[in-house]
């Protein structure tokens, strides 16, 4: 789909109303992963070169609707040196505003007719400005006032954000250098049918991890003792194995785990294959074979994605190996030239930044559920909204 872009759109002396997604973790008011932030500097920073008046509109959180104040934007306007406009719905500054200017308007998820998409809200959200760009690639996957109900009132148009986003997946879902290695992970399968569906499709090869890889060795019968795992997706698992069978896909789903016997990050690690596991053990991560596996697999690819931690990843540094190990194998090898690696989701992300390799991955998507309905080929409405 071809989408509007702001390159080469005259902004000079315009009130531009900019959607960017700083939907990012704050412990004790201070920012602690700025990613996103940092992602959407480049929009911010060419808007601003050109004379553009801007105002930020994001969310944080899911205050529901309500002015709870723990979802206040305060603490990104702080980080950023912006001034923070405390209601969304309060023009009073436009006035004020000369060219270059920036500021942020508190979290737009304070109203509920942000996602209802009311169109009173959107309209009254537009009002006073010239137009309106996009960069909020991780939350294009909601219809919201901010992300699809402006657009019916305001010239529209795709920041570079979202448009490298686009470009960056896209080249990969269609173009892909071979062989091509999707790796899944994370807790639900229930969450990932359909982009393991998507990738089963295209992918040469596809691993599963995590406690969704429990998911499925459970269904293929191993004992998975008393851990995270969905016993009501088994036939769902299989369904998906056998899918990947019709495709050709390849399937890699976990030969051993590292168990203990509490869910706590200190407790004592034992690797063990299935058949080994007891039925108090509690599955923590990935085991020593399977990540063997894996990084030989990644190792022999010409492309991985990956979506999702196969372990307790933020259980540093017993919990974190198996997914470490496998952010390093990609790493390196995109270090040697040899990979093109993508990687989506927040806990991801943060597990690459966790052992120091997120610069050395070729794209990190800043999204987490629209990463993974893009990949999965659904039309993202924040996106189809900007349509040419
Ligand atoms: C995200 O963090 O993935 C986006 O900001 C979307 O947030 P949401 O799932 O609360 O809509």
């Amino acid at each position: 789909m071809k989408i509007r872009t702001i390159d080469g759109v005259d902004v000079r002396g315009k009130y531009v109303l900019l959607r960017d997604d700083f939907n990012v973790q704050i412990v004790d008011g201070k920012i602690t992963d700025s990613f996103r932030i940092n992602q959407s500097m480049p929009t911010i920073n060419a808007l601003r070169d050109a004379g553009a008046r801007i105002a930020i509109v994001a969310h944080l959180g899911r205050p529901k609707g309500t002015r709870n104040m723990e979802y206040s934007l305060k603490p990104v306007a702080e980080y950023m040196h912006i001034p923070l406009i405390k209601d969304c719905l309060d023009k009073d500054f436009l006035a004020g505003m000369h060219d270059g200017d920036v500021v942020l308007l508190e979290n737009v998820r304070f109203y509920p007719g942000e996602e209802e998409n009311d169109s009173n809200f959107a309209q009254r959200l537009a009002d006073g400005f010239d137009l309106f760009v996009n960069d909020a690639f991780a939350v294009s996957h909601r219809a919201h006032a901010s992300t699809v109900g402006v657009t019916k009132y305001l010239p529209s148009y795709a920041g570079k954000l979202l448009a490298s986003e686009i470009e960056q997946l896209d080249a990969v879902m269609s173009q892909p250098a071979r062989p091509l290695v999707a790796i899944v992970a994370g807790s639900k399968v229930s969450t990932k049918i359909g982009v393991l569906r998507a990738l089963a499709r295209i992918a040469d090869k596809l691993i599963i991890g995590g406690a969704l890889g429990t998911t499925f060795n459970y269904a293929c019968g191993a004992r998975v003792g008393n851990s995270l795992f969905e016993a009501d997706q088994k036939d769902t698992a299989l369904e998906i194995m056998e899918y990947c069978r019709q495709n050709n896909c390849e399937i890699f789903i976990p030969l051993d785990k590292g168990v203990a016997k509490e869910f706590a990050r200190d407790a004592a690690r034992t690797d063990k294959t299935f058949d080994e596991i007891d039925d108090d053990d509690v599955i923590l991560d990935a085991g020593a074979l399977t990540t063997a596996r894996d990084v030989e697999t990644i190792r022999n690819a010409a492309t991985v994605i990956w979506n999702g931690t196969v372990g307790m990843a933020e259980w540093m540094p017993i919990w974190s190996v198996g997914s470490f190990e496998i952010a390093r194998a990609m790493a390196e090898q995109t270090r040697a030239g040899k990979l093109k690696s993508i990687v989506g989701g927040g806990d991801t992300v943060a597990a690459l930044e966790a052992c120091g390799v997120k610069d050395d991955i070729s794209y990190v998507s800043t999204g987490g559920g629209a990463f993974l309905e893009y990949i999965e080929g659904r039309e993202l409405p924040g996106i189809v909204a900007l349509a040419a």
